[in-house]
């Protein structure tokens, strides 16, 4: 197995099911992986507030997991009346196909080791904190985990079609790295940000990186960068938007896109819709 830079991923595969998945086997975490999950947990927590959408606060207070690296089966008690989701353990990264697999059908693959502590700061791959703490608070919103579902299903259309990677481009741009105009101003939603340090302040704060709005179509043409801050965030202004600007059949989407020069990751154009700091941009008349 590697992962999307060709090198050999860390996991343990040899023990995965033909599906990927395999057993937690909480009692393996040892006290040391428990205390730096605390710690990991501590410092993001204290940066949440302000920063953090309130759906994902609001959850993250449901899931109650800042004690210890949490057992997938208590919290699957929780999530699976939320919203029906389930989590299911992996060694780590998974094939395309597997992973869509899995959401369309409302399983979460979570990783189940933990980074070492002198990679607190910044880790390649993501591990339970990342996958954990990241995505798992927002799939107790039922507009977001309705629209992971419809993204697992548009993935297995998409590798049919040969178009995994603009379709991985919205993932990035949203899940991972999604920003949220609310009324209490600029939020983040995405995965990436809320399980890091430093990016989650700095999307929201920094001079730096362009704000833009939402739009399918300029997303799906975007590059982006793996080992950086991002240089563009895109804004939505609901989960509803999200998931009803998704809804139709992106194979007519994809045949346009095909030819085209995708944009570099920094690119502003004419066209988009660009916030500044905390404040929305003029509707167009
Ligand atoms: N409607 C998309 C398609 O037909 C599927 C999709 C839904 C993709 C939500 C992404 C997010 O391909
Ligand atoms: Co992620």
């Amino acid at each position: 197995m590697t992962g999307e830079t060709g090198h050999a991923l860390r996991g343990d595969y040899s023990r995965a099911r033909p599906d990927c998945t395999v057993d937690q086997d909480w009692e393996a975490y040892t006290e040391a992986d428990h205390d730096l999950w605390r710690r990991l947990y501590g410092r993001q927590a204290s940066l949440v507030p302000g920063h953090a959408c309130e759906e994902f606060i609001a959850a993250m207070d449901v899931c109650d997991f800042g004690a210890a690296i949490p057992r997938f089966d208590a919290i699957n008690a929780k999530l699976g009346p939320a919203t029906r989701w389930q989590l299911v353990a992996v060694p780590g990264l998974v094939p395309d196909l597997t992973f869509f697999e899995h959401l369309a059908n409302r399983r979460f693959p979570v990783t189940v080791w933990i980074r070492k502590p002198e990679e607190f700061d910044y880790i390649v791959e993501p591990d339970i904190f990342h996958d954990f703490f990241g995505h798992v608070p927002m799939l107790f919103d039922p507009v977001f985990a309705d629209y992971i579902q419809a993204y697992g299903r548009g993935g297995i259309k998409a590798h049919e079609l040969g178009a995994i990677e603009m379709l991985a481009r919205l993932y990035w741009y949203t899940v991972e790295f999604g920003l949220i105009d609310t009324p209490r101003g600029l939020r983040t939603y995405g995965a990436g940000i809320l399980s890091s340090g430093g990016e989650i302040g700095y999307c929201l704060e920094s001079p730096n990186p362009n704000r833009i709005g939402f739009d399918l179509l300029r997303i799906m043409q975007t590059r982006y960068k793996i080992d950086t801050f991002q240089e563009t965030y895109f804004v939505i202004r609901d989960f509803r938007q999200l998931f009803d600007a998704t809804a139709p059949d992106f194979t007519p989407y994809y045949e346009a896109l095909r030819g085209r020069e995708p944009h570099a990751p920094s690119a502003v154009l004419a066209t988009d819709r660009v916030y500044h700091r905390g404040t929305s941009p003029a509707r167009a008349a």
